[in-house]
């Protein structure tokens, strides 16, 4: 009793609480390939707890330790099977108003039964949980993931019994040494948001793979990668079925790759949304996906797919619902893409952090290009080593989940901080990390107007291939004729995306075109760029400030009661303001010009 009495003191004194959890994180590389794998659901009813102090860590909850050494009964602090429940996934702001507000600690438990099935490993995947998780199974702690965009991967193999408890620990809070800091633009739900699964492989498995088109001359060479679970040599068999195409291919010390043409392939493109099913064999494991072959290039100031100019006729979009928080549905999802395509766009922006990887699934499918982005926003600590590595790490998740979506075009690392020589020093490296692991794709960031010059000016944009810019003129920027100066002042040698302008408008409230917040205000600052972008020959493309008005703590004027109303469309993703019509005119226009 008197050890018990004394961890329980020293637990309410102690200091650092967190350490000892310190240096397992769930990381890229220890993502497991899903397609066409059998998943099984830990979604639904767990029992949770509001944990503020988080004593569920710092008293060891998940050791239920509920008697002492002789077997005497203690006094706890839980009741996980009598605490109440909530559906996960979700977002816990809208579960219930008391934690609407609610930025900390939840801890999520429920048990479950599993059936081994010989010689296997069993891998949870949870989709994404902001901001930071940690997992327990069985009384013993299993790792924990940073990000709150972007999946994660824990071995299980080793800890699982036919009767199970599982316990998640979920951190909302926000912090300057994060990814995003605590200082953004957008509302900070909290939660276990996207699914959680189980997924029984081989002890060898398939861990990685990776399909697409290769760039260059003739448009009908795919190339393909393996990674294998182990250093192993054997060989792997490619089929794409419908293709009528089979080949066999080396692979050696767990890594393989093969490269073959196939003239007679259908190239994806928004207008052609052409899929074929894929599948990867080893002895003992399969995978497959269904998969577009397209090639997106940045030739001088030109932007081209499969070998076609193009251009970008975008909408930027958070992942933002009313009913749902972060945890959009898959028809939120799909009626974004649409309201999108009805706009007359070919290209999203997935602003500001990865989205539902059903997004690029669902665009693959639909037919339009995407940017996706890592949360490097603003005030980041670029002088971190940790916020580095958080930064990168996410960035590997996000290319390792998408890799295989022809839809994703861009990947950004990152939006709107400004140029030192600590941020130039961290998002350099990050867009030689994503140009490393991905020689298909373009790579982006939505850079800063040079103030002082006002001129296209970032130090950035040497290591970009594709240079968005974020400006405001009309609006936050209120001297229009400015925004014609910054390109007459601009001479870049890459194509440039404006990544964001707009202006915000109540869906309804009118006035004049000087009263901010009206849709007549909005309308002339679109009209003004409109007709100042679309003669600027570099610009390639536009993804205006945004499809959706969203959920936004620091907006608290009369018109946004707490909405950033930058949308087209209002939050109730139907009511479509004059400036969605006036995007959708222009780009009528531009398609016709293709
Ligand atoms: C910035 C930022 C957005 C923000 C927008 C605004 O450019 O990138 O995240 O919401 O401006 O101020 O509405």
């Amino acid at each position: 009793m008197k050890k018990y009495v004394q961890k329980n003191v020293s637990d309410i004194n102690l200091e650092d609480y967190v350490s000892e959890y310190e240096g397992k994180d769930a990381l890229a590389e220890d993502l497991i390939f899903t397609g066409g794998r059998k998943r099984e659901s830990l979604n639904g009813l767990w029992h949770y707890a509001v944990d503020q102090y988080e004593i569920a860590i710092r008293q060891h909850w998940f050791e239920e330790r509920t008697h002492d050494a002789d077997g005497r009964s203690l006094p706890v602090d839980f009741s996980f099977d009598e605490w109440p429940t909530m559906q996960l996934p979700c977002s816990w702001n809208m579960q219930d108003r008391m934690f609407f507000l609610y930025e900390s600690s939840m801890v999520f438990t429920r048990k479950f039964s599993f059936i081994p099935d010989g010689d296997e490993k069993v891998y949870l995947r949870i989709g994404a949980a902001n901001y930071l998780v940690r997992v327990f199974l069985n009384k013993q702690y299993v790792g924990m993931h940073r990000g709150g965009s972007t999946p994660m991967c824990f071995d299980i193999t080793e800890l699982l019994q036919r009767d199970n408890r599982i316990m998640l620990v979920c951190d909302a809070t926000r912090r300057p040494e994060q990814v995003p800091t605590e200082n953004t633009d957008w509302f900070n739900y909290g939660g276990i948001y996207r699914d959680i699964e189980l997924f029984r492989v081989p002890k060898l498995f398939i861990r990685d793979f990776r399909i697409g088109l290769t760039p260059g001359k003739t448009l009908d060479r795919i190339h393909a990668s393996v990674e294998l679970s182990e250093k192993k040599s054997l060989t792997a068999t490619l089929n794409l079925p419908s293709l009528g195409h089979e080949v066999q291919f080396e692979v050696k010390d767990g890594k393989g790759e093969v490269s073959f043409r196939l003239p007679n392939l259908q190239l994806w493109s928004p207008e052609n949304p052409k899929l074929y099913p894929v599948t990867l064999e080893i002895p003992g494991d399969s995978v497959s996906d269904t998969v577009g072959f397209r090639e997106i290039k940045a030739v001088g100031r030109d932007l081209f797919l499969n070998g076609k100019k193009l251009f970008l006729r975008g909408v930027s979009c958070h992942e933002d619902s009313v009913v749902n928080g972060k945890a959009v549905s898959r028809e939120e999802a799909i009626q974004a893409i649409l309201d999108a395509k009805e706009m007359g766009c070919n290209f999203m922006r997935l602003a500001h952090y990865p989205h539902h990887e059903q997004m690029a699934r669902l665009a693959d499918s639909l037919g339009i290009l995407l940017w996706e982005e890592i949360p490097v926003y603003w005030a980041i600590r670029f002088r971190r080593p940790e916020t580095y590595k958080d930064a990168e790490n996410q960035l590997k998740e996000l290319i390792r989940r998408d890799y295989n979506r022809a839809s994703v075009i861009i990947w950004s690392v990152g939006n709107e901080n400004a140029d030192s020589d600590e941020r130039l020093s961290f998002m350099r490296r990050l867009a030689q990390c994503a140009h490393r692991i991905d020689r298909t794709r373009l790579v982006s960031a939505a850079c800063l107007v040079s103030f002082e010059r006002n001129a296209i000016e970032d130090r950035l944009a040497e290591y970009l291939d594709v240079i968005g810019l974020n400006e405001y003129y009309g609006w936050y920027s209120p001297d229009f004729s400015k925004l014609p100066e910054l390109f007459e002042n601009s001479n870049p040698e890459k194509p440039v995306v404006i990544s964001e302008f707009g202006a915000d408008a109540l869906y309804g409230h009118h006035g004049s075109k000087s009263d901010k917040g009206t849709e007549d205000c909005q309308c002339d600052v679109y009209e003004k760029q409109i007709a100042t972008l679309r003669e600027i020959p570099y610009v390639k493309g536009m993804a205006p400030w945004i499809l959706y008005d969203f959920r936004c703590p620091r907006r608290t004027s009369v018109i946004q009661q707490y909405y950033n109303r930058k949308g087209l469309i209002a939050e109730d993703r139907k009511s479509r303001k004059g400036a969605y019509y006036l995007m959708q005119k222009f780009y009528e226009e531009k398609a016709r010009e293709e």
